[in-house]
């Protein structure tokens, strides 16, 4: 039996577009599900294709999509925009709500703004909200974290989730680029916005992993409490040391976990070692872990399992298959019943650890004006620190590497004076070794601030 579904389009750019295409194109159809679209707001109406065909579509009163008598479901795939545009689309997202209708979601930034308030009137409305593009873009993760796996106790959710920065890391790693190349070969390709900031400095998958960890861990974070770095500071020959002396390679990796009853969360590249599955996630594509356990006393065949989602983490029409993923749950299911806030679903873990009591081993490479006796200075701080160097990597660099780093720092110096090389450090925690590089940083020989990256463990 077929069912009937009206929508309302909260934004018109890619995700907009791609969503009501599909639904012109009877994506929906093949599942006994007759869609279509009544209201579209945007604030350019005049600048978009599909206006010249059908202009009473379009609207620039947010209000004629949230509170249309015909609207089922409202899609709020607007672009995020700063505090006050949050607002504003809170505002609407609440008002669709106590209109009555239920909401499918691809803001990931407005759910980590507001989704306390949004779940809020969710309840009272006795509606649902639903946000499985918010993180993956087309890869299915919040259906199967919050259905599928609820067996599971969960012991950690990481991964690739910024397609941009795994593409400027693999093409570093496999090409030898430099990272300002990579970017600018990303942003010709639409992989990197013109302005990258929110992608390269990990602030769009620390949203992500916010919203991953309250559904599988309860916590409800607000953006800067957790450990967060970009990928901007990593050089080619940092992927140079890593494989040929570490057989591993760099991933910019989203991190959380339960740890002693305490939720360790962080944002970085970390030195992955080659043989991890993860090590081998290319390109723009995004790959998110599972890690759990069968909750009464453990798998049935012993140890924990690993779950890996994989796919296309973005792109318009990947995108709005998981928009319409959502929306076609939402026609099926009969019950209407809310979407239930992620605490009343999971225990929740305890606390979050602190930036400065995250504990790991790391990769830590420097950058000196070559002279005597620096090694053995540096090792003589990290240890008054109570901190154990593993191992010292050197490698012979080509002219250009050196030169690209000799002007790099903070001391301009001939590229002959200029030494890299990196010391691995056994586990310690980041305010240790913060402690030990502020320190070191004051050295007159440092060129530039070293770079820190922890060191994959399972
Ligand atoms: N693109 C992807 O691959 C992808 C993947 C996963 C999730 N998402 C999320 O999906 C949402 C839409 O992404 P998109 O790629 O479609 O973005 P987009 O192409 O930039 O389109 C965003 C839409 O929202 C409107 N808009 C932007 N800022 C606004 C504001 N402050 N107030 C009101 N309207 C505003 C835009 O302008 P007009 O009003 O002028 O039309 C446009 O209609 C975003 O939240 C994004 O994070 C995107």
């Amino acid at each position: 039996m077929a069912s009937r579904v009206h929508l309302g389009i909260l934004g018109a750019g890619t995700v907009g577009g791609a969503v009501h295409d599909l639904i012109a194109t009877g994506h929906l159809a093949r599942f006994g599900v007759e869609a279509d679209v009544v209201k579209v707001f945007t604030r350019t109406p005049g600048d978009k294709a599909r206006y010249r065909v059908s202009p009473e579509l379009f609207t620039t009163e947010a209000a004629e999509v949230t509170g249309h008598p015909d609207v089922d479901i409202v899609v709020e795939v607007l672009g995020a925009g700063g505090p006050d545009d949050l607002l504003a689309q809170k505002e609407w997202v609440v008002d669709a709500l106590r209109n009555g209708k239920s909401v499918v979601t691809a803001n990931k930034a407005l759910l980590v703004a507001h989704g306390a308030e949004i779940w809020t009137a969710a309840r009272e409305c006795g509606r649902a909200v639903r946000f499985e593009a918010c993180v993956g873009g087309g890869i299915p993760i919040i259906g199967p974290l919050t259905q599928s796996l609820s067996a599971e106790r969960p012991t950690a959710v990481y991964g690739l989730v910024n397609g941009t920065c795994n593409y400027i890391l693999t093409e570093m790693a496999q090409r030898g680029r430099s990272y300002e190349d990579a970017l600018a070969s990303a942003q010709a390709l639409g992989y990197a916005e013109a302005d990258p900031d929110a992608d390269v400095s990990g602030r769009d998958a620390e949203a992500k992993l916010l919203l991953l960890s309250s559904i599988t861990f309860g916590t409800r974070l607000k953006p800067g409490v957790i450990h967060r770095k970009g990928i901007e500071g990593i050089h080619a020959i940092d992927f140079l040391y890593a494989a040929r002396k570490g057989r591993s390679t760099i991933k910019s990796m989203a991190l959380a976990r339960s740890v002693d009853g305490a939720l360790e969360a962080m944002v970085t590249p970390m030195v992955v070692p080659e043989d991890h599955f993860i090590a081998r996630i290319d390109g723009v594509t995004n790959a998110m872990f599972f890690k759990g356990e069968v909750s009464d006393g453990g798998a049935p065949d012993g140890g924990d399992w690993d779950y890996v989602f994989a796919g296309p983490g973005a792109g318009g029409g990947a995108t709005a298959m998981a928009v319409l993923g959502d929306v076609h749950e939402l026609v099926v299911r009969s019950d209407d019943a809310p979407f239930l806030p992620v605490e009343s679903i999971v225990p929740g873990v305890g606390s979050v650890r602190p930036e400065d009591d995250l504990r790991a081993s790391f990769y830590v490479r420097f950058v000196v004006r070559d002279q005597s006796g620096i090694v053995g200075e540096l090792c003589q701080i990290f240890g008054e620190k109570r901190i154990n160097v593993s191992e010292i990597w050197q490698l012979e660099h080509a002219g250009e590497e050196l030169e690209s780093l000799a002007g790099a720092g903070k001391g301009r110096a001939a590229s002959s004076e200029v030494l890299p090389f990196v010391i691995t450090l056994e586990e310690t925690s980041v305010g240790q070794l913060r402690q030990a590089l502020e320190r070191i940083a004051r050295k007159d020989y440092v060129l530039a601030e070293p770079l820190w990256l922890p060191i994959w463990r399972t």
